[in-house]
């Protein structure tokens, strides 16, 4: 049974529990009834004598379409969930590699998977970063990460100023909790945790390992649809956002780690800063099951670019050249005729990290696993290995489904330049270029058409 298989089921209910549906809608949610002001956003003295705090996502002026911000209803502000700050190392998390720390070749690159580590880590100590581009301080550029958790969070809580964090796991289920609800997602799904949000994450099963990208520029949106019109891709109703959930603990030994500048620090606190008794607005978590995904493509002949497949595009100011998009490969009917159906070869401005959730990947049916992952940066060469060519070559031109398969891809506008942990990792495949070593000169003046001899 793949991943889709155990997952539709259960987003086959009819409800979302725990949850609201709809992408940047502005949303309002109370765990305690009475507890979110009608009317106002802060009144002079808040319902059960909480305290009114906006948080902003975007510059307040920002135009009304890319406004964001929420109203938390809290039993302490934010100022009081920090103390005196202690510098924290956490040095495999990179907000950007040093220059000189790894030699970044101008070549394909491919890692297999990395074990999950024997040692206890959470999900910020099992941050390790692959490689990253672009810079904090101006927000532009992102970093990708991989995680590897055998450890929950229970009085320890984590929030990123600089940037907003896509989560897709490969390996077992995590719990978010977060100041805003709980998010649970599984392989398959996704989570969007925004710039400036505490939370917490608890394992659901033994261990977990996936792969995150930390945006440093403006938020995560849908794309624009274009000619496809109204329906398909991802659509708003699937996007879900969890109601509000609290934490009232005090007296506890609790520990906020911020991520800021490129930087960790804790703080030591007395409570847990996950004490927001409602909220309203449309900043907010959210998560997505890839599985609601409806893709399009040709549907007489020739293969359309990967843009086809972006489930969230973060915006760079430059119409039409993402900061970073959210691209997926999910099972889907290949139908064109007399075209050559796997990814074409090519080399791109942008630079393409994937990662594999499960299943095999079209253009590279070896040596590309679930857990691994690949790099091709910006204008390097790459397309389908000699299998993969040959077979898209020579297959019957017929319809075919590609099922079990769900890959990923960040697509940046910025080369990725590598980490000493991704260049030093024992899964590095350092002869990954050699799979295009066997594609033959087939060009013969005399034979027009070729037929594979
Ligand atoms: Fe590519």
């Amino acid at each position: 049974m793949n991943t889709f298989e155990r997952i539709a089921p259960q987003a086959r209910t009819t409800t979302h529990e725990g949850y609201m549906p709809g992408f940047g809608n502005d949303f309002e949610t109370e765990a305690l009834a009475g507890a979110l002001p009608i009317g106002r956003n802060s009144p002079q003295r808040c319902p059960y004598g909480l305290y009114a705090e906006q948080l902003s996502g975007s510059p307040f002026t920002a135009p009304r379409v890319a406004n964001e911000r929420s109203w938390l209803y809290r039993m302490r502000p934010t100022v009081q969930h920090f103390g005196p700050m202690e510098k924290l190392a956490l040095p495999l998390w990179r907000s950007a590699p040093v220059v000189g720390e790894a030699d970044t070749p101008p070549l394909p690159m491919r890692w297999g998977p990395v074990p999950i580590p024997g040692e206890a880590l959470d999900f910020v100590t099992g941050m390790r970063t692959v490689c990253a581009a672009g810079d904090v301080h101006t927000h532009a550029g992102s970093a990708t990460h991989l995680y590897h958790v055998t450890r929950s969070m229970e009085d320890t809580y984590f929030y990123n100023a600089d940037g907003e964090m896509l989560v897709v796991p490969q390996v077992g289920a995590l719990s978010f909790f977060t100041e805003m609800g709980v998010i649970d997602i599984a392989p398959g799904e996704i989570a969007i945790l925004p710039r400036g949000l505490k939370f917490k994450v608890r394992l659901v099963d033994e261990a977990a390992r996936g792969y995150v990208c930390e945006n440093y520029g403006a938020k995560f949106t849908c794309p624009e649809r274009g000619p496809i019109g109204a329906n398909c891709l991802a659509n708003p109703r699937d996007f879900l956002t969890p109601v509000a959930a609290y934490e009232d603990k005090d007296g506890t030994p609790c520990r906020l780690i911020v991520k800021w500048g490129g930087a960790f620090h804790a703080s030591e606190i007395a409570h847990s800063p996950l004490d927001v008794v409602a909220w309203h607005g449309n900043y907010a978590p959210y998560k997505y099951n890839l599985r609601h995904f409806s893709p399009v493509g040709p549907v007489l002949f020739d293969h359309a670019d990967p843009s086809i497949f972006t489930v969230l595009t973060a915006p760079s100011g430059e119409p039409g050249t993402a900061n970073v998009d959210f691209v997926i490969f999910p099972p889907r009917w290949l139908v064109a005729e007399n075209t050559f159906r796997p990814p074409w070869y090519h080399m791109n401005i942008m630079s393409e990290f994937m990662g594999l959730i499960e299943g095999v990947y079209d253009a590279k049916p070896e040596g590309f696993v679930p857990g691994g992952m690949s790099l091709h940066n910006s204008m390097l060469p790459h397309g389908p290995d000699y299998d993969a060519f040959m077979k898209g070559s020579f297959s019957p031109d017929a319809p075919h489904k590609l099922d079990n398969t769900i890959a990923f891809m960040f697509e940046t506008l910025f080369p990725q330049h590598l980490t000493r942990y991704a260049a030093e990792l024992p899964s590095f495949q350092a002869d990954y270029p050699k799979v295009w070593a066997k594609l033959e000169k087939n060009f013969d003046p005399a034979r027009p058409v070729w037929d594979g001899d």
